[in-house]
């Protein structure tokens, strides 16, 4: 991915926003403060070209990239975020279910969970509701740095065990700090473009 050819294409809270490029698109699905957007600039190599906050709920349209005329990413809001009205959490429902369950051109959604705790309800249900729609799993494991290496593996199986994670879908630890594995998700995505 060159970083001088990423460029958002649109924030849209509805289909007819939807852009029209004939690339592949990749959601990108998980908690709020999860590192979603850290993660489309680690995979852009831009700062910050998908903005980030430490306070959740920084992300509230959906937000397509275009990854250098390749694929495209869509920011998802994150959902789990407690300081939501019931209202904003319907129609962040609505959206979700609209791109999700019609869009032509998602390939794959990366699904990002923290790795350093085990994966909430919330987790559990997005992750289902996806392989009900058939849609292909790419599962990154976020703040990697934050947890000791000797403590990897457990992690890993929490998260394997409490999503009850189906063979063919990937899961990669990842850091957006020192870039861990980057590679790896690049190759994963690759898959579906
Ligand atoms: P919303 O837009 O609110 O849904 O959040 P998001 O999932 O886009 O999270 P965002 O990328 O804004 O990151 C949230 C916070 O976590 C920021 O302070 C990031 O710097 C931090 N963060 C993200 N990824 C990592 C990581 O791999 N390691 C560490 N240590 N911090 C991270
Ligand atoms: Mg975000």
């Amino acid at each position: 991915i060159n970083p001088n050819n990423v460029e958002i294409l649109i924030s849209a809270v509805s289909s007819a926003q939807y852009p029209k490029t004939g690339l592949a698109e990749i959601a990108l699905s998980g908690r709020s403060n999860v590192g979603k957007s850290s993660f489309i600039n680690a995979v852009a190599g831009r700062k910050n070209i998908a903005r980030t906050s430490s306070k959740p709920g920084k992300t509230q349209t959906l937000n397509f990239y275009n990854m250098d005329d390749q694929f495209v990413f869509v920011d998802v809001p994150g959902y789990g975020y407690a300081k939501q009205s019931k209202k904003a959490r319907e129609e962040w429902g609505r959206m979700i279910e609209n791109y999700l369950a019609e869009r032509e051109e998602l390939a794959a959604v990366i699904q990002l969970v923290d790795l350093r705790h085990k994966p909430t309800e919330d987790d559990v249900l997005m992750y289902n509701y996806l392989k009900h729609f058939e849609i292909p799993v790419i599962m990154i494991c976020t703040k990697m740095d934050k947890i000791p290496k000797s403590k990897l593996q457990k992690h890993l199986k929490v998260v394997r065990e409490t999503i009850d994670f189906e063979e063919g879908d990937v899961m990669i630890p990842f850091s957006a700090v020192d870039k861990k594995n980057l590679s790896k998700a690049m190759e994963a995505i690759s898959q579906h473009m």
